[in-house]
């Protein structure tokens, strides 16, 4: 029973203090790394060398040539909550250092050996302080380097709990690795060296641009899918800059997105959930990115003092933030720099194999000169909508021209052979599948092309896909939907719920084109659908849509379930693999693909096209 007379609560020794703190701010070897590194740079070292032993067990030693400190400083600093770098209550909304707790240096001697030798530039003799858990063993004088040497020996040697949770050799080097990166990437005029056992593993010069960077720390295959992020006003003080990854650079989980505010690398859930809605379409579930965003922000608009290990920070107004990140990735991801550039990664690893389709091709009694307007198959009446709005550009009629002229001999052969060079119309990127040579359609799925550097194979489902979704997106979005009267109105009949749906989303149904009109009984009447949907069949596209409002669980954004319903339109309005398609038709299509933003994917995420360079042919032919 306790004595509830006596005081029972007393303040903690400062050596027990340190370690509690440790516990917080020091996980493993790499925390520790993070936080000296940090240190260094903020005393403006121009060079970091960080040296291993035993993955950071047996040593870790960090030298630098910074600022270094007079003896009483070094002394101090191995205090809790002693900083050189914030004085005031104040001073901690205007932070612009990397530290500013004062708490590392005497976290990390209370749980190891430490020795800390450092001299200020301008003295001639420097000062050497051992500590052992904590404890001060020595102070003196010392011949050293102008700069910070920090030895760090038995890391955790008095923490048996924490020492159990370290992992192999490789995993905590890994670690440290990848912290030393993110610093890296942000502090790109100062040289980092990474050597563990004697070897090095990590040697970044220092180089002023942050694509410089992202090559020397990244690798030339990541970094050639990697584009520059479109420069976009400021928001409320806020910019951004850095580049962002083709969407066939993806990876699992968040390794590969480097964002930072101020100098900083963040973990912040208002900047992922903004990166992965902007490539929510063209990326499959569980898949990320890779992107390195430098955010910057004013100070007093970001608390960087919510966590001990400063990985955290909190906004002063997170909307801001969503909308610089989103706005400038989506701006960046709907031009598709990537097409038509370096080859998708999948390229080299592509099995090639020709698979004739098993179930016997049906005699098509189409001819691919027919003038397509007049005809009216299913197929030509979807897609149709593509010669609506403006008709092939000359060239492309003049090269048509070209290709029947010469190719007389195969009048229903769908090959076209041209002997344009089509790559020298225009800048790449620009208008790349307007250029594109079409040679034929595979399997009734693959549309296949000729871009001048290797073969072009377009899954045409996905491609049209992909049209008719940004077409009713934006006819949508401005308001401008094009209605088709039919000739003869369908029926839909529902039961009570889904009636209910569709005079809710009335007015959205109507701002894409439908005209529906209540007929009594939860019945309605479909007088009008949207042009480019024409060809599809008028109830299914309904009754999905209805479906899918019905079931958008009220968590997602109404404009998320409605470009969702879109994106399921779009996929009846379009030619399926299995439909036939003349030149003409692909040519159409082509041509539409340039007209339109994210054109490399489907709505759904899986990529439109992939190439196959004339390089990877001449391998596998053994001709290089
Ligand atoms: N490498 C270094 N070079 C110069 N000064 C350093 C170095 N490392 C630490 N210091 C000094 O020691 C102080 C305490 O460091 P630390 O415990 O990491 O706290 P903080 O970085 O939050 O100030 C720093 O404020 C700085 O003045
Ligand atoms: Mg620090």
């Amino acid at each position: 029973m306790f004595q509830t007379s006596r005081p029972r609560i007393q303040l903690l020794p400062p050596a027990l203090c340190n370690q509690i703190a440790a516990g917080e701010v020091i996980e493993r070897p790499a925390s520790a790394v993070k936080e000296l590194v940090e240190n260094s740079i903020d005393a403006e070292a121009r060079s970091i060398t960080v040296e291993l032993e035993d993955g950071g067990r047996q040593l870790i030693r960090i030298t630098d040539d910074g600022i270094g400190m007079v003896p009483e400083d070094a002394e101090l600093a191995l205090q809790r909550h002693a900083t050189s770098k914030i004085r005031t209550v104040e001073d901690l909304s205007a932070i612009l250092t990397l530290g500013f707790r004062g708490e590392a240096l005497p976290s990390i001697a209370s749980v190891s050996k430490m020795t800390l030798t450092t001299q200020p530039k301008d003295a001639l003799v420097g000062t050497r302080i051992e500590v052992d858990g904590g404890r001060i063993v020595s102070i003196r004088e010392a011949a050293a380097a102008p700069g910070t040497c920090i030895e760090i020996r038995n890391l955790f040697f008095n923490t048996p709990a924490r020492l159990k949770f370290l992992k192999q050799v490789p995993t905590e080097l890994r670690r440290v690795q990848a912290s030393l990166q993110q610093l890296a990437l942000v502090n790109h005029d100062i040289h980092i060296k990474l050597i563990h056992g004697g070897t090095k593993r990590f040697d970044v010069p220092p180089n002023l641009e942050l694509g410089d960077r992202l090559l020397a720390i990244l690798g030339r295959e990541t970094y050639d899918s990697l584009f520059p992020l479109p420069s976009l006003p400021t928001v409320a003080g806020c910019t951004i800059r850095g580049y962002f990854g083709a969407p066939s650079l993806h990876s699992r989980g968040n390794a590969s997105q480097f964002t930072f505010v101020n100098g900083r690398f963040v973990k912040d859930r208002t900047i992922s959930a903004a990166i992965s809605t902007a490539y929510r379409e063209l990326m499959h579930k569980g898949q990320t990115p890779v992107v390195g965003l430098m955010l910057e922000v004013p100070p007093a608009f970001v608390d960087v003092n919510v966590h001990p290990t400063k990985i955290e920070v909190r906004f002063q107004d997170n909307d801001v933030i969503f909308r610089t990140v989103f706005r400038a990735l989506r701006e960046g991801l709907a031009k598709a720099p990537w097409t038509g550039q370096s080859p998708q990664t999948p390229t080299r690893k592509a099995t090639w194999s020709f698979d004739v389709p098993t179930d016997e091709d049906e005699p098509t009694t189409t001819d691919p000169t027919e003038d397509l307007r007049t005809v009216d198959t299913p197929v030509q009446r979807k897609l149709a909508g593509l010669y609506n709005n403006e008709s092939a550009p000359d060239w492309v009629t003049r090269l048509m021209q070209t290709a029947r002229a010469t190719d007389d001999s195969a009048p229903d052969g769908p090959t076209v052979t041209l002997p344009a060079r089509l790559r020298d119309v225009g800048p790449p990127g620009e208008a790349y599948f307007s250029r594109l040579v079409y040679i034929g359609q595979f399997a009734k799925s693959y549309l296949i092309a000729n871009d001048g550097g290797g073969l072009v194979i377009i899954d045409q489902h996905a491609a049209h896909e992909r049209i008719t979704f940004e077409r009713l997106k934006s006819s949508w979005r401005h308001r401008t939907p094009e209605a088709q009267q039919l000739l003869f109105p369908v029926q839909l009949e529902l039961d009570a719920l889904r009636a209910a749906i569709v005079e809710e989303f009335h007015a959205f149904f109507e701002e894409v084109g439908f005209d529906i009109e209540p007929f009594g009984h939860n019945t309605f009447a479909i007088k009008a659908v949207p042009g480019i949907l024409s060809g599809a069949k008028t109830d299914r596209v309904l009754r999905d849509a209805i479906d899918d409002l019905s079931n958008s669980d009220r968590s997602t954004r109404l404009e998320e379930a409605k470009e969702s319903v879109l994106s399921r339109m779009a996929c009846h309005g379009s030619v399926r693999a299995g439909d036939h398609l003349t030149p003409d038709e692909a040519y159409a299509l082509f041509t539409q693909m340039d007209t339109i933003d994210f054109r490399g994917h489907c709505p759904h995420g899986r990529p439109v096209y992939f190439k196959l360079p004339i390089e990877e042919l001449e391998k596998r032919f053994d001709r290089r």
